[in-house]
């Protein structure tokens, strides 16, 4: 390889091909590099939902380049514990839940349009079929669940008003605390209750998170969409409907998907994008998209050249990535009750400790699988992706012990969870709105730097976090590089550019909540749609 050279701009050399739109190149790696119009870097939903709006765009000359031996990204399952006839089950690692369906004429959720076209198997998750426990088993403060829930309904419309009149975020605890949750800090029921109602969902605590676009993205998900949230059981995983997807413009082997392939570089101009990977490769693409999660972006796992503008690495710096951990037990019988999904637990010390056990051995779920798992966010999952599993082991048992003290709660025969903070192709599990930082700050995150595209859960203003805010900033970034390859004719302002903020000034008018800008619902606010 001729890559000792860098930085390449210094040579000056970089021109666009004659004739074509595309294709800029260094003379010295002339032909050594594989040659495409787009290169999608990533194959998660929102790489194979951009390769789909290509497709539907006509523009079949792409390259998808991934990390990992299989497409779907955080949508992740293995394989764990065994069945009576002692072949394994399948659990997700990552995202678990079509959250927001749709309602009948109403707009609907594209995973869960694809969760039907598919025949994903799902069940309804019901957040109401939660039972309530602290140090000595099981205790009733589901009178706290219906106080957070009172305010959370005074919050939220607060919340919209601050958006439409350009006032400044609070924090979620602020605007929380104003509509008259005030949880103390050693009311750990109370804690309990703020994390069900807060974290479980975020990932972060209501202190470290937006008021406005916290309230916003829970409302825009399950306002316009449905309060439905369908849990996947699928055994052939989340990530068959993103291979559905992708059946419908590339075949099983198609040339055009490129497996284990670690990138490692991305070189980005006006006339186009270069990316190198590990093992040697190079791809040069008239534009690129690059879908990897905020994490990997905050991690410098990948190297830019030129390094990012500073606004742009303000914004991957200013958004926050979380970590939310499932730990995965199977047991030779299932002690906890078989009619309740979601068991809260309020430590006695510490908030956020094993905090929710949700149950698999159900109607619906895995029956008598005696399969449940604890979700862990934030320190408390760093803490437990750092330790062993034993130590996490005992940790968990000794919490079910309390949980159920009527039963000899027995060592799993099965044990299993993710390292999300470490994994190298995700650094974390999805992204969450800080206090403080407008809409004009996420711009800079999703805008392009040239040639190079940005696409992702973390990018969608409306639906970070979520399944459907990937697929939907995938299809964005597919679109509009599409428009730019077939020359803007409908819009030319707004071709092969994404708006910018080099100052930005903390504010966001409500104009700028528009469809060009990723605000994919407008009926709250009266915004633009296209
Ligand atoms: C534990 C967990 C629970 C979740 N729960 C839900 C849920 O219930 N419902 C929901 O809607 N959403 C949930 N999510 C979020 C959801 O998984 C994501 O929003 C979505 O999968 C993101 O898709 P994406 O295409 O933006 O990114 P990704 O899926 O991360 O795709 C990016 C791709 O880029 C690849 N990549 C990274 N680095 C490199 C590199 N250097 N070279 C080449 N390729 C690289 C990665 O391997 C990956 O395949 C959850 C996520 C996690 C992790
Ligand atoms: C591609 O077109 C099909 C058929 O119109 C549509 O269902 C699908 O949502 C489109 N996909 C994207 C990503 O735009
Ligand atoms: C959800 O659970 C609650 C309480 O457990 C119950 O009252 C309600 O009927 C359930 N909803 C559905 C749709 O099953
Ligand atoms: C949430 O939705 C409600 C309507 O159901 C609306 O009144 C409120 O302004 C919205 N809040 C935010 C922050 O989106
Ligand atoms: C990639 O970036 C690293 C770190 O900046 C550099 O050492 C390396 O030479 C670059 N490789 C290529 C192929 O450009
Ligand atoms: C779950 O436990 C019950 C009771 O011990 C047992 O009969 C059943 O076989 C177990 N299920 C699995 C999948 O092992
Ligand atoms: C809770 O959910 C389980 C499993 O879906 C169901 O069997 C049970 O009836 C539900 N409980 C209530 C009170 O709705
Ligand atoms: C499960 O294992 C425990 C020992 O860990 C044992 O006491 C219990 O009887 C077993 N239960 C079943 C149903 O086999
Ligand atoms: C084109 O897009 C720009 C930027 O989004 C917008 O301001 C302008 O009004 C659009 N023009 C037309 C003719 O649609």
């Amino acid at each position: 390889m001729l890559l000792r050279h860098l930085p390449l701009l210094a040579f000056g050399i970089w021109t666009a091909q004659p004739g074509a739109a595309y294709v800029s190149q260094r003379r010295d790696e002339e032909g050594t590099c594989k040659k495409t119009t787009v290169a999608i870097l990533g194959a998660g939903i929102a790489g194979i939902a951009a390769a789909e709006a290509l497709s539907n765009a006509s523009m079949s000359d792409f390259l998808i380049l991934e990390y990992r031996d299989r497409i779907g990204g955080r949508a992740w399952h293995e394989n764990f514990g065994k069945k009576e006839d002692g072949s394994p089950y399948v659990v997700e690692m990552g995202a678990n839940w079509v959250q927001g369906l749709g309602n009948p004429g109403g707009p609907e959720n594209p995973i869960w349009t694809l969760a039907k076209e598919f025949g994903l198997q799902t069940t309804y998750s019901n957040y109401s079929n939660v039972s309530t426990y602290n140090e000595h088993g099981y205790k009733d403060y589901s009178h706290l669940l219906d106080q957070f829930d009172e305010a959370y309904d005074i919050a939220s419309p607060a919340a919209g008003q601050l958006l439409v009149d350009n006032l400044q975020d609070q924090t979620a605890k602020a605007g929380l605390a104003l509509a008259g949750w005030k949880p103390k800090s050693h009311d750990m029921e109370a804690q309990a209750v703020d994390w069900w109602s807060w974290d479980f969902e975020s990932a972060y605590t209501p202190q470290e998170s937006s008021f406005i676009f916290g309230v916003a993205s829970g409302n825009l998900t399950s306002n316009q969409f449905s309060d439905h949230d369908n849990f996947v059981t699928d055994q052939r995983g989340f990530n068959h409907i993103i291979k559905g997807m992708a059946s419908k413009f590339m075949k099983e082997e198609d040339p055009r998907l490129l497996l284990n392939t670690i990138i490692t570089n991305i070189t980005y101009t006006p006339e186009g994008v270069t990316i190198h990977s590990k093992d040697g490769t190079c791809v040069q693409a008239a534009y690129a998209i690059c879908t990897f999660s905020l994490g990997v972006l905050q991690n410098d796992a990948v190297t830019f050249i030129p390094e990012l503008p500073e606004w742009k690495q303000t914004a991957i710096h200013m958004f926050t990535m979380a970590t939310y951990t499932k730990i995965f037990m199977q047991f030779n019988q299932t002690f906890w009750p078989t009619d309740t999904q979601y068991f809260l637990y309020a430590d006695p010390t510490t908030r956020g400790y094993y905090p929710l056990l949700q149950s698999l051995s159900m109607d619906g779920f895995h029956p008598n699988s005696n399969i449940s798992f604890m979700t862990v966010t934030e320190e408390m999952a760093y803490r437990a992706e750092r330790q062993s599993d034993e130590t996490t082991k005992n940790e968990i048992v000794a919490v079910l012990q309390n949980m159920f003290p009527d039963v000899a709660v027995p060592e799993p025969t099965a044990f299993m969870y993710p390292r999300w903070s470490t994994e190298p192709w995700a650094y974390g599990t999805y992204s969450n709105w800080p206090m403080g930082t407008t809409l004009e700050m996420h711009q800079n995150l999703r805008a392009n730097t040239d040639r190079l595209w940005f696409a992702g859960e973390a990018t969608s203003p409306s639906y970070f976090g979520f399944m459907h805010g990937a697929w939907f900033e995938g299809r964005a970034a597919g679109r509009e590089i599409a428009a730019a390859l077939g020359g803007c004719k409908r819009n030319s302002t707004a071709c092969g550019k994404r708006k910018h903020y080099d100052d930005l000034r903390g504010t966001t008018p409500l104009a700028d909540y528009s469809f060009v800008n990723g605000w994919t619902a407008s009926s709250f606010y009266d915004s633009n749609d296209d």
